[in-house]
């Protein structure tokens, strides 16, 4: 079986550690990648939009000096003609990249076709469920920006369609943070959810909440998942007045100024929301270098 990132349990601990050590040296510019490197072919396959993830693995592939394709799935594919996602997944899948990254809006087609193949991938947020490249970064960057230990996450708002919130939980398992959650109203995790993502702690009190918490990270309500006619009651902004001084603020984007956070919290001094921009470069080529590697291993072990 190659090595792929679907979710954070598809990679063991060991090699999570490798790859966050690994992102280090690239933010710090010790690490120098293998010339070999630059013999594989890393594909970008979205389906849904992005900015941050899309460029940050584009930019990644740069500093690596990987030659990578970007391919956008949208009016002007096949898509067009009726082409089905799976079928455009499948057609990428031969294409003969060594790793594609692959952006999926919720699909059981594409979420086979992706459990099936060989070729190695990572996922780059799948619906409203899984984004495992979004919590390295975020856990990177609250390791790596502040000069104590932080182990307990807020995360706050729309966490019923939240991939983001949900990765973290599966994540705080794995490197041992806590993570509790804020939800808007009627923006809660199912029960099913919860049996099997096992939240550590969830507010109803939203000053308690704030209180408990090192890091508060405010979410997008991420309407366009919402259920059509459905209306829910805005979440209040996170404003700097509800902070203390050591409080942390991160958003994984995009923001919405007014809405999620408050304008002024985007650049004080205790958000961490540029960095989080930042640290996505250097832990995704850190991931995409760890994943070549052990795929390169794995063949050879196959020979
Ligand atoms: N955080 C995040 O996934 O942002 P994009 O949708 O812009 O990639």
């Amino acid at each position: 079986m190659s090595a792929s990132l679907f979710e954070s349990k598809d990679l063991s601990h060991s090699l999570w550690k490798k790859v966050l050590d690994r992102a280090v040296s690239i933010k710090n510019e010790t690490y120098s990648a293998p010339q070999n490197l630059s013999k594989f072919k890393v594909g970008l396959l979205f389906f849904e939009p992005s900015s941050r993830t899309r460029w940050s693995f584009e930019k990644a592939c740069l500093d690596l000096s990987i030659p990578s394709m970007v391919s956008v799935v949208d009016g002007s594919t096949s898509k067009s003609k009726g082409e089905t996602a799976a079928d455009t997944l499948d057609l990428y899948l031969e294409l003969g990249f060594d790793l594609i990254v692959v952006r999926s809006g919720q699909d059981s087609e594409t979420l086979k076709r992706l459990q099936e193949t060989n070729v190695p991938f990572i996922n780059a947020g799948f619906g409203g469920d899984y984004h495992p490249t979004q919590a390295l970064l975020d856990y990177f960057t609250w390791t790596n920006e502040v000069e104590r230990n932080v182990s307990k996450i807020l995360i706050m708002g729309d966490v019923a369609h939240s991939r983001v919130a949900k990765s973290h939980m599966r994540f705080a398992k794995i490197m041992g943070y806590q993570v509790g959650l804020l939800p808007a109203d009627g923006l809660d995790l199912t029960q099913e959810e919860r049996e099997d993502l096992k939240p550590e702690i969830t507010f109803s009190d939203r000053k308690q909440a704030i209180e408990w918490a090192e890091v508060v990270m405010s979410l997008r309500t991420q309407k366009e998942r919402h259920p059509e006619g459905a209306s829910f009651k805005p979440f209040k902004a996170l404003s700097a007045d509800e902070l203390n001084s050591d409080h942390i603020v991160m958003h994984p984007g995009p923001f919405m100024r007014g809405e999620d956070l408050e304008e002024n919290l985007v650049k004080d001094p205790r958000s961490l929301i540029f960095k989080q921009k930042r640290n996505g470069v250097y832990c995704r080529a850190a991931l995409i270098s760890c994943l070549l590697e052990e795929n390169q291993k794995e063949k050879k072990g196959s020979l």
